[in-house]
């Protein structure tokens, strides 16, 4: 099954992807009886018909999302997959024991070469040797990324079109970004090689985790890579300073408040642009109470969920009332795909009424889940906000 699915992404993800196929329901009373994904202009993105027996449900999403999602599934309902690129055909056959057969047939000249299957439109493209990546281990030294770290290769190519989304127009010269939580690292690096390989500019990232293991380890990295303005600091978000002014503030899987702290810190500085994937929420996760959600609450993976929204429906709404438009999009996540939500924030020409607004509105969302967050308490307390509304 693993094999399967590795052919049908890989497929997915070519560049000359046309169309795939999946048919001959293994239940015959199936509601669903085929699926039929073709490509769109957009290449990171595919057009799902689903045929079902009464009707076709028809809609756009994004390749990486479709693979996590629902691609092993449709394997178990369906016998057969066809996929069709430019230049080859596989036929993918599956048993009632989801053993799966793989044949593939080249349509047009092929020059064998793996590119050929694998290129895709990524700013880090997978057949072309990037130290930093075969530094971290995500691609071999022959410049292909190693079939086990192919879904961190997405991650990070998702990561920096997310990035570039917001850079691409713009002139920089110096700029310097902070990472919270930086962990490993692997979107660290990534964000260092694109401003200083890829854009050009005179870049200095710091990197600040609590574990001391993973700085070491992460310095050392930095130091083989030559990137000189490229370093990593031992300690917690809440305690982190610099004199040094901030113009990206990123936290990528941070837990509970530690992304508030982040977003704290981001205000401080007047950073003019964050990046933020919170992680587990626990702060409200007891406070949550609404009579008419009564039914929803009881089960802890649904609270478990709501928390999370509000959670980010509340950072969202006070980042507008502090002057950012934020904008909430799906990033493929490695290790959660629940927790994949990331929010993007610029901040925009200061507008007293339009905060006022925006704070009025978290105000009656607040009465509503009874909750009372760390962040706008703190945001009061260093008068981000105003302290009589
Ligand atoms: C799940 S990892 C994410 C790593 C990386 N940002 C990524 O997305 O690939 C979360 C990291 O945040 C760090 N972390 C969590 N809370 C922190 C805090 N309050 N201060 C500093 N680091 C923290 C952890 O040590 C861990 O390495």
């Amino acid at each position: 099954m693993q094999k399967a699915i590795e052919a049908i992404s890989d497929q997915l993800l070519a560049v000359g992807f046309e169309k795939c196929t999946f048919s001959s329901p293994i239940k015959k009373s199936q509601e669903l009886r085929s699926v039929v994904l073709s490509a769109v202009s957009n290449p990171l993105e595919i057009k799902a018909e689903l045929r079902l027996q009464k009707h076709n449900d028809i809609k756009t999403i994004v390749k990486d999302d479709f693979i996590s999602n629902h691609l092993s599934e449709y394997l178990t309902q369906f016998k057969q997959c066809l996929v069709k690129t430019k230049s080859a055909e596989t036929q993918i056959l599956i048993n009632k024991k989801l053993k799966s057969k793989i044949i593939t047939k080249t349509t047009q000249q092929d020059d064998g070469s793996k590119a050929h299957n694998r290129e895709k439109k990524y700013l880090l493209p997978d057949g072309e040797e990037c130290p930093f990546l075969i530094a971290i281990g995500v691609m071999g030294s022959d410049g292909w990324v190693k079939p086990t770290h192919y879904k961190k290769f997405r991650q990070i190519n998702r990561f920096l079109e997310l990035v570039d989304d917001l850079y691409r127009t713009q002139e920089l010269e110096v700029f310097h970004a902070v990472d919270f939580g930086c962990g490993k690292s692997y979107l660290t690096f990534a964000l260092y090689h694109y401003f200083k390989n890829i854009k050009q500019v005179d870049i200095s990232i710091t990197g600040i985790d609590l574990k001391q293991e993973v700085i070491n380890h992460c310095n050392k990295i930095a130091e083989e890579l030559s990137f000189e303005r490229l370093r990593f600091v031992h300690g917690f978000i809440h305690d982190f300073k610099t004199d040094d002014p901030v113009d990206f503030v990123v936290t990528l899987h941070a837990c509970d408040t530690a992304t508030d702290d982040a977003i704290l810190f981001a205000l401080r500085h007047e950073a003019k642009q964050m990046m933020f994937v919170p992680c587990c929420q626990h702060e409200l996760n007891k406070q949550l109470e609404n009579e008419e959600s009564s039914v929803l609450l009881k089960h802890g993976i649904f609270r478990d969920r709501m928390t999370a929204i509000v959670t980010d429906t509340m950072r969202t709404q006070l980042l507008e009332a502090c002057g950012y438009k934020v904008q909430t999009i799906e990033f493929t996540s490695l290790e959660h795909t629940a927790k994949n939500i990331l929010l993007r924030c610029v901040k925009v020409d200061s507008d007293k009424k339009r905060s006022q607004e925006a704070l009025q509105k978290y105000l009656g969302f607040k009465q509503q889940w009874n909750i009372n967050p760390y962040l706008e308490k703190q945001l009061r307390e260093e008068k981000f906000i105003e302290s009589e509304l």
